[in-house]
């Protein structure tokens, strides 16, 4: 089953283009400008009346959840709020009356979301579930959903589940900012960035070699810090925790402006900082953290899309993607830092898809 691969995770790192192909496949508006989805079960005079958006997930899935905050209040302009499964289940939070719950989940089966999703129904709620998990409790439990339709995911650390989870979610921006003020210009350009997802993705997997160079160069290290701004931020947190599962390497992932508040303090030769820094609006801060880490001897892997934005001086050593919509650079960013981890375990020779301590599906608290 695994083929010319090594592990599970290395296989379905390399099944992306085709998982992504596939949570797209028939969700697209015949004219091209939105998305469509089969099994929401809320109609158009419904969506309108959602003034608030939950979403809930527990681990990676939870830092699909905040992309999706994103994404949502950037195209659709919808508030969102973003919880983990188990706060959430026990909290009992005041909300708002026309608020929507997304819960999602891989598996389909985590408890703490399931809850969540109950807890939620329980108040009166309608609760939608993104799940790759076919036939899965939360499935079957929610008022409708998405399927990620991304094939078995085995590998302890998801990799193929949370980048179609991003596009899923960076599809439902589109879907309910059409709904609203996005023009049918701006939800063309949209359609046509996450067609192009797929062969992006190759190109960066085509970097495969040289990404396990420098992943190699660290493999030593006991910390690592990730850092990235906006929607970067959860993927910094998603890089952070794909290294600590699977090499049990301490990491953190912070919002890059947040390091003259504290962890800064831990920059040093010992401690490298992997920086997410693609094109945009923030790229110039980013650079001067970056340098201000270089200054304390902070060793930089940056990740960048920017062409000579960002010179080839600036970072120790840069993996460069593709530059494309901001609505599918969380994609993009995501697939490097995938490698990183997996080339980072390999060589200290951990088992990459059974990781100590570790479980594919939590199913009990
Ligand atoms: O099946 P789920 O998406 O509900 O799982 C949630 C988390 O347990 C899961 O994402 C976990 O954090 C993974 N090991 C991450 O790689």
């Amino acid at each position: 089953e695994l083929g010319s691969f090594t592990h599970f995770m290395e296989k379905e790192i390399f099944e992306q283009p085709q998982a992504l192909e596939n949570a797209m496949r028939g969700r697209f508006s015949d004219d091209e400008s939105t998305a469509k989805f089969g099994g929401l079960n809320l109609d158009a005079r419904e969506w309108r009346q959602i003034d608030r958006i939950v979403f809930c997930g527990c681990g990676t899935a939870w830092h699909a959840c905040l992309v999706a905050e994103y994404l949502i209040e950037r195209y659709a302009r919808i508030p969102v709020e973003v919880e983990y499964a188990s706060e959430f289940r026990y909290r009992n939070a005041p909300l708002d009356k026309n608020a929507l719950f997304f819960v999602v989940s891989q598996s389909g089966e985590t408890i703490d979301t399931l809850e969540a999703l109950r807890e939620a129904q329980r108040k009166g709620f309608r609760v939608l579930g993104i799940t790759n998990g076919v036939g899965a409790t939360i499935a079957r439990e929610s008022d409708g959903g998405v399927y990620q339709h991304s094939g078995p995911e085995i590998g302890v650390a998801s990799t193929k589940a949370f980048t179609a989870q991003l596009l899923i979610s960076g599809m439902l921006s589109l879907y309910l900012g059409r709904m609203r003020d996005l023009s049918f210009g701006d939800g063309r350009e949209m359609v046509q960035a996450f067609k192009s997802v797929p062969g992006l993705v190759s190109q960066i997997l085509d970097q495969a070699d040289k990404i396990k160079a420098i992943a190699e160069r660290y493999a030593d290290h006991q910390d690592f810090l990730f850092l990235g701004r906006q929607s970067m931020f959860p993927i910094a947190l998603e890089g952070a925790l794909k290294l600590k599962e699977i090499s049990y390497i301490h990491a953190e992932g912070y919002p890059a402006a947040e390091m003259k508040h504290g962890p800064i303090a831990l920059i040093s030769e010992q401690c490298p900082s992997v920086v997410l820094s693609p094109h945009g609006d923030t790229l110039q801060k980013v650079l001067s953290n970056i340098a201000e880490t270089r200054a304390r001897k902070g060793r930089v892997i940056a990740i960048t899309s920017a062409g000579k934005d960002f010179p080839e001086t600036a970072a120790d050593d840069i993996i460069r993607i593709p530059s494309a919509h901001s609505c599918v650079m969380p994609i993009l960013a995501t697939i490097p830092l995938q490698l990183l981890a997996y080339h980072i375990a390999c060589k200290r020779g951990c088992d990459v898809d059974k990781p100590r301590n570790l479980a594919k599906s939590v199913t009990v608290e």
